[in-house]
Formats: structure tokens, sequence, C-alpha cells
């Protein structure tokens, strides 16, 4: 695939992609819009958010969040993990009958397990993804192509994809150890899985961004593949020089006055040293990042929240400019 925006072409080759960044970011749009993007290229995609987060529903307009998988258009399904109906189904898979479940897990008993093993709910979060991942279809090939989850933010994220690791360092031996190593290890198998690093062009979430480049390599061993810089301000239309922008001001202010010339040129002037900031720390991530780096531009928004996404994917394919000529 001929992706634009630097994204790197074998991005989709990948099983599962992991969207994550610091909180506000834009990591729900991009799950999003990998979705939309891909599913209209014709691969099944599974699109996962977690616990309680539900921007992915709200996004493609459902109300409540659904842990079977639901259709949202041709080839693209949305699920999310419900920790108790993933621990639910867990051990009901392993003890194969329900009525057991009910005595010993429903309600009370059950949320005390949640809550009293530290990690369990991430376990069977990540448990669930691996799953779904790795899930064969009736005709033998895999059911979904690509698995993209809208990951927690930053701190969250990274204790979600190591607790595999450490659940197998704990329990050692058995049938939970067993299964965590091999959670771990797709995890891990940068052929098949593969982080996407989401940030703004702002001071803190550039700080977060190099760190979690770091975290990520060094301490979850996972391969980053893409990293995202997102709402970058656009050009003025038009304009690229100094000397047109200030022959545009000439313009404006002998033929509407200086006072409304000013306001406008106001708006103007923040937009573009917005921008100008923007690309300094732009420049920081390309100079510490150490990889390419795509960016995303600041599309205005209307009333309809899948339009972010849509727009996104649009301009990733290159149906779109985003206002970059
Ligand atoms: N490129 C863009 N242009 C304009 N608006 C955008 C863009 N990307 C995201 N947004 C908007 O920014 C807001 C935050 O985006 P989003 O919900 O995807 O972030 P997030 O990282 O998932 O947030 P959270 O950490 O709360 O889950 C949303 O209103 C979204 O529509
Ligand atoms: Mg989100």
């Amino acid at each position: 695939m001929n992706l634009k925006v630097g994204l790197p072409a074998t991005l989709f080759d990948h099983r599962l992609l992991i969207v994550t960044g610091k909180g506000g970011v834009g990591k729900s749009t991009v799950a999003a819009a990998f979705g939309l993007l891909n599913a209209r290229l014709g691969k099944k995609v599974l699109l996962v958010s977690l616990r309680e987060d539900d921007s992915l529903a709200e996004i493609f307009g459902f109300r409540d969040l659904s842990y079977q998988p639901r259709s949202i258009e041709p080839n693209l399904w949305i699920l999310n993990v419900i920790v108790e109906e993933a621990l639910r189904e867990y051990v009901v898979e392993k003890v194969k009958f329900e009525q057991v479940y009910k005595l010993f897990f429903e309600n009370r008993v059950m949320q005390f397990f949640l809550e009293a093993a530290p990690g369990l709910d991430e376990l069977l979060c990540v448990g669930k993804i691996h799953y779904m991942a790795n899930l064969v279809s009736r005709k033998g090939g895999p059911k979904y192509d690509l698995v993209i989850v809208d990951a927690p933010a930053t701190g969250h994220g990274v204790s979600l994809l190591k607790v595999a690791r450490t659940a197998a360092q704990v329990a050692r031996v058995g049938p939970i150890a067993a299964k965590a190593r091999e959670i771990d290890a797709f995890l891990t198998d940068s052929n098949q899985t593969a982080l996407v690093l989401v940030t703004l062009l702002e001071e803190l979430p550039v700080t977060e961004t190099i760190e979690l480049l770091k975290v990520s390599t060094d301490d979850l061993q996972m391969k980053v593949a893409a990293l995202i810089a997102n709402k970058l301000f656009p050009l003025i239309r038009g304009i690229r020089a100094e000397e047109e922008y200030a022959d545009l001001r000439r313009f404006m202010e002998k033929k509407r006055g200086k006072e409304v010339s000013e306001a406008l040129f106001s708006v103007c002037d923040f937009a573009r040293s917005w921008r100008g900031r923007q690309l300094e720390y732009l420049e920081q991530l390309r100079r510490k990042g150490g990889m390419t780096l795509s960016t995303l531009p600041f599309f205005m928004r209307d009333q309809d929240p899948v339009s972010s996404p849509r727009r996104v994917a649009e301009y990733i394919e290159g149906l779109s400019t985003g206002g970059e000529e």
C-alpha cells in the first residue's frame, strides 16, 4: 500500500496494532481512521477499545459498549473488552461449565477476584486481544486480518503491555504462566505486533513521547512502527513566503482599513506562530525520536464525531490534502 504522510508501507501488514500516547492526543481518532481505511481497502478489521473507554463506540454512534464484535460497516467490527465478561469467558472456557462459573464467580466473588489479584484485569484485557488477533475463520485463515487497539494513555498503556511478562515471571509454571508467555511472545514479535505512538506538537506530549519511545524498545521490547504528530496547523492557503503575507496584510489594510485588517491578522499571526512552534517540536521529535515521523493536519470539526477519523483516513490514503498543497 502506498501511504501518504510518511507512514511506513508495511505498517498495515501487522496483525496487531496498538495505538497509544498521552491523554487527548488523538489515539481514538487514529485507531478509528486506521480501521476505516483498511476496511475500505478490503481487510477484515477489528477495532478494540478497553475497559470503560467508550470513545470508539461514540465515534461510530453506538450508545453502549459491546463485548461481542459488532459490525460497523463492511469489513469493520468493534468490540470493547469488558473485564468481567472476559473473566467469565475464561473461566467458562476452562471449567467448561457455566453453572460452576455462576456459583463461584458471579457478583461479589468475581469482584473480589478482580480487586484482589493485581494486574488480573490487565491480563484479561491482553488475553482477549491476543485471542481475537489469533482467531481462525471457518475457512482456516485469520478471522481478522488486522486488530487495532485503542489503548489507554501512556502510563496505563505501558503496564497493560507489560502485564503478561510479569504474570509469566510470577506464576512461573502452570496454565496461566504458559498463556502469559504466549501472549508476551506475540506482543514482542515485531512481525505481528507493533505500537503506533500518537502525539501533539506541544511540550508535555512531546517529552512524554520521547520517554515512551525509549520505554517501548528498552522495557517493553516492542516495535514502534509509527510515530504520528497530530493536529499540525495547516499553512494559510496560497501563502508560502513572508513577502506574500506582508503583501496581503498591506492589501487588506488598504481595502478594509487598519482596524479590520489588524483584527483579522491577529488570528492569522496566531495560527502562523502556533504552526511555527509546532514545527520546532516536530524537529525536536525528529532529532530525539530517531525514526520516521508522520504528521496529520488539524481538521476543522463538524458535528458528526466520525468526521475527524474519516478525514484522517482520506488524508492517509491521499484522497484529501488537509490544507497542505
Ligand atoms: N487531526 C485532527 N484534527 C482535528 N481534530 C482532531 C484530530 N485528531 C483528533 N481530533 C479531535 O481531538 C479530540 C481528542 O481526540 P481523541 O479522542 O482521538 O484523543 P484520545 O487520545 O483518544 O483521547 P483520550 O486520551 O481521552 O482517549 C477529539 O475531539 C477528536 O475529534
Ligand atoms: Mg481515546
